[in-house]
């Protein structure tokens, strides 16, 4: 194998951005290639990153044979094509979260992944999060005694994407988007639930607040496991203030709270303001907690270095990043939390 994988990003906005930061730090790894479909946005990147190669349709990049993996930062809806045909053409992948918008769909990423063998990681990037992998260790430990009920959510003011605010392109609203991160994690410790309820505003004119989006923005999910354990799940649109990442873990001898976004160890006051606070702020004056290394607490450094590896041969795939993985949590999603709330029931597993 060549001294680096050579990686190719498609989508050069928000997520294809902060990929591109972090695998500029891993050493086994080189991006060669971007894909944009906007000759500026393109040629910005390109020369920003100071990647060599730029191709306006994705397609193209998928031919080139330099290309080891491929790492999808597209919205939504393009993840099932772009990780299938990828694949197809012999190409390891890397997909953003969510999974895919379909079950569908998902099944088609998981069947592609297995008849074509290549490596695929769904990257969900809590799951890399050093605050969460050290509560596991002290859960592990059993410094909090039997786990009992697991709390978490993401919430924020509104996504940046277009792409996040229609149906068709995002499959649904803030829990998709948003609460994927919190359901992706406890799949991670706990794996399938055997019951799910959901709640969620029904979109539109039924939103709390955002009635241009076509999708929830608020929802909430309870999953209850075989042996009793409780887990609640919540993401929404109406949290101002900056991105709300917190998990709470409540065991029989203790608990744990992480706060991943706002544990900032800086406190600041600034009369003036300054140049950037915390995801999705709108402002920097007054009291705020500045993020220190924000690629790093929300475990995008660690994910991408941890599949680099595993493409390498040097570290076996976390389980919870794998096709099925991907596929599970999003049954949980769309056969569980939306699905109950559309019955007005609970359902099973
Ligand atoms: N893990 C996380 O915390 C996290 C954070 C943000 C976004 N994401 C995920 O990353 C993905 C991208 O989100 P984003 O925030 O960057 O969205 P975005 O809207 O900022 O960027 C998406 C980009 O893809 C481009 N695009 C669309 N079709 C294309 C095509 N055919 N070829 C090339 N480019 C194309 C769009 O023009 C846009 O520039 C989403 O799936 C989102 O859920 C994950």
């Amino acid at each position: 194998m060549a001294l680096k994988i050579n990686v190719g990003i498609i989508g050069a906005k928000f997520a294809g951005e902060f990929h591109g930061e972090c695998l500029k730090e891993i050493d086994d790894a080189e991006v060669i290639a971007v894909s944009s479909r906007n000759e500026q946005v393109l040629e910005s990147f390109q020369e920003r990153f100071r990647i060599p190669k730029g191709y306006t349709d994705y397609r193209s990049m998928l031919e080139d044979p330099d290309i080891d993996v491929v790492d999808i930062c597209l919205p939504n809806y393009m993840h099932t094509e772009v990780a299938v045909e990828a694949m197809k053409a012999g190409k390891h992948v890397i997909c953003e979260k969510p999974f895919a918008v379909t079950i569908e769909d998902g099944k088609r990423v998981v069947e592609t992944q297995k008849t074509t063998g290549r490596m695929f990681f769904y990257a969900e990037d809590w799951i890399f999060a050093p605050a969460l992998v050290r509560a596991k260790e002290i859960i592990a430990e059993g410094g909090i005694g039997e786990p009992l009920y697991y709390r978490g959510k993401e919430c924020h003011s509104g996504s940046h994407s277009i792409y996040a605010q229609k149906l068709k392109y995002c499959g649904g609203g803030a829990m998709i988007h948003l609460a994927v991160h919190p359901i992706g994690f406890f799949y991670s410790l706990l794996g399938m639930p055997e019951k799910i309820m959901g709640r969620c505003s029904d979109g539109g004119e039924n939103n709390l607040l955002h009635k241009n989006f076509e999708g929830e923005d608020w929802g909430i999910g309870i999953l209850t496991y075989k042996n009793g354990v409780k887990v609640s799940v919540e993401g929404n649109y109406i949290t101002t203030g900056g991105m709300d990442s917190f998990v709470e873990i409540y065991g029989s001898e203790g608990l744990l709270r992480i706060d991943l976004t706002f544990g900032s160890p800086i406190t600041a006051y600034s009369r003036k303001g300054y140049g950037y606070a915390v995801e999705k702020a709108d402002f920097t004056h007054g009291w705020t907690k500045p993020a220190v290394d924000e690629h790093a607490s929300l475990g995008y450094k660690n994910e991408l270095a941890h599949f680099i590896s595993c493409i390498r041969g040097k570290e076996k795939q976390d389980e919870g990043t794998t096709a099925e993985s991907g596929l599970n949590i999003l049954r949980i999603i769309l056969e569980g939390i939306y699905k109950s709330h559309r019955e007005g029931r609970e359902v099973g597993f």
